[in-house]
């Protein structure tokens, strides 16, 4: 049946590029008091007033904003068991990297993972993945990464797309084949390109490759090495300065990286060049909240230029969230940007970091990934702090909550 919301502040985010970049960020493209009509998943019709059906079902939104669905463009939310005791140990002043260092942190998920079936895994997402849909995000990107063994990798990535089945949103799963490693990084960053891209890349053509370039996890040149051998099939995508900088930027724009995540430490310099190329800045203000009090400077780097997304990297060890409204409400407080910025950097451009064009605006044809939330100021988004400020979310044109 058609849907046919009206009465509503609506921002279609339609004006300007995909992605948005520099001062485009601040354009919701707002209809003060609008309509949109839905049929068959899509975005029919959006404006003042549209032509409707007569047996639409009709939902009035008494004012209130209806905006695209949340993008979630970079998480890790498939995981086993728990980091609560590493989390105290962080609480007493012990650095996440000395834990990594120590045989936990990523390692530790990785053991939970190994000894997980895929069934567990995939049940544990689903309900990790109800959270967010009511949180409003609509479309989520989630990262294998814990398994460090082609068949675990393979496992976690199949238990993605199992969970894809059951929800009314949309996962695109990313190979994170560089997250951490066991024994020697040589060998082992050679075993990856040799044996587990290749498997990984013959049960998901296309996948996004990914790799997190830190201090004791991937060396810059280990990355650079499996990024080459993936280039030509599949897009990028790279942490880089979480805590270090290690030149992954520059190489990340001359390898035509779909996206570069994290840039907590990165300098003025990479980010001035990141924001002079394609490549988006994905900004994870979450992690720096629940760790060391660290920021990416996204309000410079949209100054000069950028192209940023923002997303919650829901994970256990340095991010347990699944709230995009948490990310926004951080993302304004934290890392500079204007509560506009931070809603396009939530949907049009986190839509872009995963190479989709079909969602992040409400434009005739979009898919139908709405939210309507309980506010009637977008900037209350931004504002309210660990509440849920979405009250009505459809996906591909189905009320689903
Ligand atoms: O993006 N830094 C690498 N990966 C995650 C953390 C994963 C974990 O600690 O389990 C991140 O912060």
């Amino acid at each position: 049946m058609p849907l046919l919301i009206r009465n509503a502040r609506i921002l279609t985010l339609q004006n300007g590029s995909r992605p948005r970049r520099g001062k485009e960020l601040a354009d919701l493209g707002l209809i003060p008091q609008g309509e949109v009509l839905v049929a068959e998943g899509k975005v029919v019709a959006v404006g003042p007033r549209v032509e409707a059906p007569a047996d639409a079902e009709a939902v009035d939104a008494q004012g209130r904003v209806l905006l695209p669905g949340f993008v979630d463009c970079h998480t890790h939310a498939c995981w086993a068991g728990d980091r609560l005791a590493e989390w105290e140990q962080t609480l007493r002043g012990v650095p996440y990297a000395e834990i990594l260092r120590q045989g936990g942190g990523i390692h530790a998920t990785v053991r939970a993972v190994r000894e997980a079936t895929k069934k567990q895994l995939a049940a544990h997402l689903k309900t990790r993945l109800d959270a967010m849909l009511r949180a409003g995000t609509t479309t989520v990107e989630i990262k294998s990464g814990y398994g460090l063994e082609t068949e675990a990798e393979l496992k976690m990535l199949r238990a993605i797309v199992r969970a894809g089945h059951e929800w009314p949103g949309t996962i695109v799963p990313t190979a994170l084949l560089g997250h951490a490693f066991e024994g020697d990084l040589d060998e082992y960053a050679r075993m990856v390109v040799k044996e587990m891209l290749p498997a990984v890349a013959k049960e998901f053509p296309a996948i996004a490759v990914d790799a997190y370039c830190e201090e004791g996890a991937w060396s810059l040149d280990a990355c650079v090495r499996l990024f080459e051998k993936a280039a030509k099939h599949h897009p990028l995508r790279v942490h880089a300065d979480q805590f270090t900088s290690l030149g992954m930027v520059p190489e990340a724009v001359r390898l035509h990286a779909r996206s570069v995540d994290h840039l907590e430490a990165s300098t003025k310099t990479d980010l001035q060049l990141l924001a002079r190329s394609p490549t988006l800045g994905v900004v994870l203000p979450a992690t720096g909240f629940h760790t060391d009090g660290r920021y990416a400077r996204a309000g410079f780097f949209v100054d000069a230029g950028g192209a940023v997304a923002l997303a919650t990297n829901c994970n256990p060890g340095t991010s347990p969230t699944h709230s995009m409204p948490l990310a926004i409400a951080l993302a304004v407080r934290c890392c500079g940007l204007s509560p506009a910025e931070a809603i396009a950097a939530a949907t049009v451009n986190a839509a872009a970091v995963l190479g989709l064009t079909d969602r992040g605006t409400i434009a005739p044809g979009q898919r139908a990934d709405l939210i309507l939330l309980c506010h009637k100021d977008e900037r209350q988004l931004a504002y309210e702090l660990g509440g849920n400020p979405v009250d009505l979310v459809v996906a591909a044109g189905r009320i689903v909550r």
